[in-house]
């Protein structure tokens, strides 16, 4: 089988990596990759939002299944495209996209099939939001209707403040076009994971549950990321709360959307928050986490590349996912600046020491090969994964392969798991 997988991030690159492993692959190909990628994959020069191109480029080099990794080319309706040329793809239709790319399609849906999500209200007009404001309470939460890169999202603690984000995100200022549209919801105070089902159209394989670290800062202080690093399994993961997120959010999504003509085909992210044992949906996405897959895809046993051949195919039959015992942390080293203004092009020392540490995986994202040497060439960097008897021995593995990372502004948080231990 000959794979094609698209993106450049960490995530991408731990699926080019997982999915090269199987004995059924015989080439991966990734567009357009980055330099981690080129070590088990064949980069081609063809940018993630190129759809004809990547049309192209999966025709001319007979790509059996095609495995999309971030959310651009999903909303843009790549999936389409490949379905009417005759080309297999594992990924939501456009409209099925819909759950990431409109927060407010997501909530009125949520709202429409019953599934536990927060109090809120759609605003496109500062004045209905500012008044909707006057019947809530601080904290509260401010999310512009479109892609933002997970960024788009502001906790407000005064009323003040919540008007000066209303403020930004209606007037174009905060998130251009993005952020015409705005969800302000109630703020939910729980344990957040991050639970991913590859779905079929109709049936699904759940994957074990996955924790981000959203926030730029240790103690979960500072702005919001794309996401600082993550492990997995968690103690909050029992068969109790399985059970509950299988019935309460992962069936009626699934249903709901085949109800709606938005059959949906492809992995599916419920960003949940967990409140006295219940699920409650903060966020959807469309596609695999990011730095969630890392850890995740480092401690999955099983071969992906059948998995996903059938969920494509719309034929997930008994198949089982087979975990490591062991637990999995991946930790992201990101640029200077990140998120907001990341530094680029400074050189990076100390990658292969760092992965010939046993049960060590350097995951590549922002990263670049210039005059032979690899550079830094986005916020996120790196992501160092590494399996453990138990979270705090990964965690510690993936430190000790980290400290030999170094390049000018290296960023990280010291503290991926801590909550847990
Ligand atoms: P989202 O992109 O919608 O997942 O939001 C990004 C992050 O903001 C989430 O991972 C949460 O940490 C936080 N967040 C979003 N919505 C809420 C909410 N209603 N209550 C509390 N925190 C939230
Ligand atoms: N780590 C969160 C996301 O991929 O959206």
């Amino acid at each position: 089988m000959k794979i094609l997988v698209i993106g450049s991030g960490g995530r991408e690159h731990a699926l080019a990596w997982k999915l090269g492993k199987s004995p059924l692959v015989t080439e991966v190909h990734c567009a357009p990759g980055n330099p981690g990628m080129a070590r088990c994959a064949r980069c081609h020069a063809v940018s993630a939002t190129d759809l004809t191109g990547l049309l192209a480029l999966a025709q001319r080099e007979a790509i059996d299944l095609t495995v999309v990794g971030p959310e651009a080319p999903l909303a843009a309706g790549i999936v389409d495209l490949f379905h009417r040329e005759g080309c297999r793809i594992f990924g939501p239709s456009q409209r099925a996209a819909e759950l990431e790319s409109s927060k407010a399609f997501a909530k009125t849906f949520l709202q429409q099939h019953g599934i536990p999500t927060a109090h809120y209200g759609i605003f496109t007009a500062a004045r209905d939001a500012h008044a909707f404001l006057a019947r809530e309470t601080y904290p509260i939460v401010i999310k512009a209707d479109g892609l933002a890169a997970g960024k788009g999202v502001v906790i407000a603690h005064t009323r003040a403040e919540a008007e000066s984000t209303i403020n930004a995100m209606l007037g174009g200022q905060a998130y251009g076009d993005a952020g015409r549209r705005i969800v302000i919801e109630e703020f939910l105070q729980g344990e957040e994971i991050s639970c991913i089902a590859m779905v079929d159209g109709e049936r699904y394989l759940l994957l074990e549950g996955a924790r981000d670290h959203k926030a730029l800062g240790d103690g979960d202080l500072g702005p919001n990321t794309g996401g600082m690093g993550a492990y997995t399994p968690s103690r909050l993961w029992t068969p109790e709360l399985e059970g509950r997120i299988r019935r309460e959010i992962m069936e009626p999504t699934i249903d709901g959307l085949r109800r709606e003509g938005r059959q949906f085909t492809g992995f599916l992210y419920a960003g949940l928050m967990i409140i006295a044992g219940k699920p409650y949906v903060l966020e959807f996405n469309v596609r695999l986490g990011d730095p969630e897959a890392q850890a995740l895809l480092f401690r999955l046993r099983s071969d992906l590349a059948p998995i996903v051949r059938a969920a494509a195919d719309g034929k997930l039959g008994a198949q089982e996912l087979v975990w490591d015992a062991r637990s999995s942390c991946c930790v992201v080293m990101a640029a200077a600046g990140y998120p907001d203004n990341p530094r680029m092009g400074d050189v990076i020392h100390g990658v292969e020491n760092a992965g010939s540490h046993a049960d060590v995986m350097v995951f590549h994202a922002g990263t670049t090969l210039c005059e032979g040497h690899l550079v830094t060439q986005g916020g996120r960097v790196l992501g160092v994964t590494a399996l453990g008897s138990d979270l705090l021995d990964a965690q510690q593995r993936a430190y000790a392969a980290l400290r030999d990372i170094t390049w000018k502004g290296a960023y990280y948080r010291t503290d991926i798991g801590r909550r847990e231990l």
